[in-house]
Formats: C-alpha cells, sequence, structure tokens
C-alpha cells in the first residue's frame, strides 16, 4: 500500500468497548504503555486519555485535517452502512443490532475521535506513521495492537508487508495483538500460517486465542504474539 489521500480513506472506527473485547484487554493491560497501529477515526485513544492513559496511534490518515476527516466520514458512513445492508449475512447481529445501529455505534466513535483529535496530534498521540515501519525505538511501548487492518486486507497487503509489520510491532512493543484473522471475505487470512511459521522462525511467541467479540461472521480470534 503507498501512500494514502484522503479519497482512498474510508475512515470508519471502533468504540472503545469493542477495542476492549477484540483485544481482550484486561485493566491490567489498560496501565500498559500501548501502541495503536492503524488506529484511524477509532475512539479507544481518546476514550483512554479521558480516563488519563497515553495511547499513541499511528496511522498515514493523520496527514489530514479534521474538517478533511469529517467530511470523508460523512460521504463514506452512508456507502459503509449499504454496504453492510447487502452482505448482512456475513455479520452476527446480536449486540449491533442492525447496519444502522452499526452506523449509530461508528460514527459515535468518530465523533468522539474528531474531538479529541487537533488536542491528541499537538500532544503526539496521534501521529502519522505507516506500518511496515513505525520509527518509535525499541521497547517504547508495552503492548502494540492492531485492529482490522493486518491480515483483514490480505488481497492488498503482501505477506512480506505481514511479517515485516508484524515484527516491527514486537520490536517497539514487548507483546503485539492483531485482529481479526479473517479477511475481507470471511475467510481466515491466506497469510495466517506462512506468518505463524515466519514469527516463530524469528524467535518470536505466536498463537491464535479466542476472545468475546464476533461481529464479521466467525471473526472471533485475535493473533497474539509475544518476545
Ligand atoms: C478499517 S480502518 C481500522 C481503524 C481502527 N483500527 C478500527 O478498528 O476502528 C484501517 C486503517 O488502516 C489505516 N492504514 C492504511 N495503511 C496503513 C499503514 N501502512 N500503516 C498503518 N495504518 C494504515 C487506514 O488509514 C485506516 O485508518
Amino acid at each position: 500500500m503507498g501512500a494514502i489521500t484522503i479519497n482512498d480513506a474510508y475512515p470508519w472506527g471502533r468504540s472503545f468497548d469493542e477495542y476492549r473485547r477484540m483485544f481482550s484487554l484486561t485493566n491490567e493491560d489498560l496501565q500498559r504503555r500501548i501502541i495503536g497501529c492503524a488506529d484511524g477515526p477509532a475512539a479507544f485513544n481518546a476514550q483512554m486519555h479521558r480516563r488519563g492513559r497515553r495511547v499513541v496511534s499511528c496511522d498515514p490518515l493523520y496527514a489530514f485535517s479534521a474538517a478533511e476527516i469529517r467530511a470523508r466520514i460523512d460521504e463514506t458512513a452512508p456507502k459503509l452502512v449499504a454496504l453492510a445492508r447487502e452482505a448482512a449475512d456475513r455479520f452476527v447481529w446480536d449486540r449491533i443490532a442492525s447496519p444502522e445501529e452499526m452506523g449509530r455505534i461508528r460514527c459515535a466513535a468518530m465523533d468522539e475521535f474528531l474531538a479529541d483529535y487537533d488536542a491528541g496530534r499537538r500532544d503526539g498521540r496521534y501521529v502519522e506513521r505507516s506500518l511496515p515501519e513505525l520509527g518509535f525505538a525499541d521497547d517504547a511501548f508495552d503492548l502494540a495492537l492492531c485492529s482490522h487492518f493486518l491480515l483483514l486486507y490480505s488481497d492488498e497487503l503482501s505477506f512480506d508487508f505481514h511479517r515485516d509489520g508484524v515484527i516491527e510491532m514486537c520490536r517497539v512493543a514487548r507483546e503485539a495483538r492483531i485482529f481479526p484473522l479473517l479477511d475481507m471475505h470471511g475467510e481466515r487470512s491466506r497469510h495466517l500460517p506462512g506468518l505463524l511459521d515466519a514469527l516463530r522462525s524469528a524467535g518470536l511467541h505466536a498463537n491464535a486465542e479466542r476472545v468475546d467479540y464476533e461481529f464479521q461472521r466467525g471473526g472471533d480470534e485475535m493473533l497474539r504474539v509475544w518476545r
């Protein structure tokens, strides 16, 4: 994936509660130094800030202003709700009851992000950085999270990108968690078996683990990688 322009981006942000469940985050985890990779317009960082914790989010989206991101959200959100309606059988409609409710939850999360964005950018909490090179010092963080980017975009992102990206996450943090294991078609990522082998060959521990979150049907596992 090259440098993104605002017209490539479909900003779509998840809530704090979704992050907590997707990554099985315990209260102890929330005390750790966390970096969010590909956090986009998710509300996790903003909510953590309100709780007095500092998270650093990295995403090429942060090259854009709040007004540019807001305009892009307003343009794309109705399309993403329509797409979910068309592919409704690929999702589990329990905690989120309908595509319309999904739209409301995502938009509320993105509003929370946008309200925090300018201050967070000035404070170095939203940084324009792109995997597979994060550019932070070794061990600058304890835990690196990546939601709905690696593995999900397996058609667009190569195997090497995945391997280098996860190894980079484990360089800047002792542990990395990636959710989901599914690609855009709802199939387990074709990169996953080779990725597990490559990570273990690089001396890392890597396991798929069940989590208490399923929205994409069958997407209830995260990849945990640690040194
Ligand atoms: C589907 S969104 C996920 C947002 C958020 N993590 C969530 O789950 O709500 C995917 C994000 O990946 C970001 N992205 C694209 N290329 C990237 C790269 N090379 N490194 C990090 N993030 C990237 C996009 O800008 C977008 O914000």
